[in-house]
């Protein structure tokens, strides 16, 4: 059994996933960086590990349980624990959708991403977390999908656009109430993020989106919280935010 604490992160090839990844390594974490492309997971576990880290590649799409079951099995043939899962993969930030006319091939396709992927992939590490003493789960959330947001995004305030990605988030925060309500005796501490505007696209920062390393802080903050922090809550840079 390994000292140090093990986590994985989904969608982790790049983007906010990639940054956590290496923050978590520079903190001591052996860290699983899962993707869909095994090519590009093991690419960038390879340049994490350049500058020090243990990281190993994992192939796993959260879009069906093949995949994920094969890397609960390795991460469980490895080190028979999982201390910390991030359910980072998603995407369809859909500024060209209006709820009224979204395709429901669409809006199935940002659910699955979104919610059903991070349920999937908690239900499978599952058994892994409950052998951790110190088990933590973020879902990489989003203001979008604030009833109440104090920045400029949120159900309300974006009308009808990006109907398909923020109803996902909405729905992706209330299953982490609902996995911390269930699981509160476990002793998982299970939180949803929402990282901020985030500059993981050319040109972001110049259009007034955060550095990669901010947003990605925001998630290893609940990543790492201490045995009496919190659950069930959704947060933005360590502070409560409504939802
Ligand atoms: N950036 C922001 O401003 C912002 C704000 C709020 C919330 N978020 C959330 O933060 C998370 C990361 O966003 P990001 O900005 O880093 O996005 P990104 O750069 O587009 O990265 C998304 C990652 O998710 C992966 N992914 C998508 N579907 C997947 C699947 N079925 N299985 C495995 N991996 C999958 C992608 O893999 P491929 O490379 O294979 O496509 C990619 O690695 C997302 O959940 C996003 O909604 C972002």
């Amino acid at each position: 059994m390994s000292e140090q604490p093990i986590a994985l992160v989904t969608g982790a090839n790049r983007g906010l996933g990639f940054e956590v990844c290496r923050q978590l390594a520079a903190k001591g974490y052996t860290v699983f960086l899962s993707g869909r492309d095994l090519a590009k997971a093991e690419a960038s576990a390879t340049e994490i590990n350049k500058n020090g880290g243990t990281v190993f590649a994992v192939a796993l799409d959260t879009g069906g349980d093949v995949s994920v079951k094969e890397a609960a099995n390795a991460i469980l043939e490895k080190f028979g624990r999982l201390d910390v899962l991030v359910n980072n993969a998603g995407g369809n930030f859909d500024t060209h959708n209006l709820t009224t006319t979204v395709s429901m091939e669409y809006v199935r396709e940002t659910l699955e991403m979104n919610l059903m992927g991070a349920w999937r992939v908690t239900q499978a590490m599952l058994p892994l977390l409950l052998k951790s003493a110190h088990a933590r789960i973020v879902n990489v959330s989003s203001g979008a999908g604030a009833f109440e947001s104090p920045i400029g995004f949120g159900l309300q305030k974006m009308g009808g656009v990006a109907p398909a990605y923020s109803v996902s988030k909405t729905a992706l925060t209330a299953l982490t109430v609902k996995l911390a309500t269930e699981l509160k005796d476990s002793g998982i501490l299970i939180n949803a993020v929402c990282p901020g505007w985030t500059a993981t696209y050319p040109g972001g920062e110049a259009q007034g989106a955060r550095p990669v390393a901010d947003g990605a802080a925001s998630i290893v903050w609940a990543a790492t919280l201490p045995d009496d922090g919190p659950s069930g809550g959704f947060f933005r840079d360590g502070q409560r935010i409504p939802w």
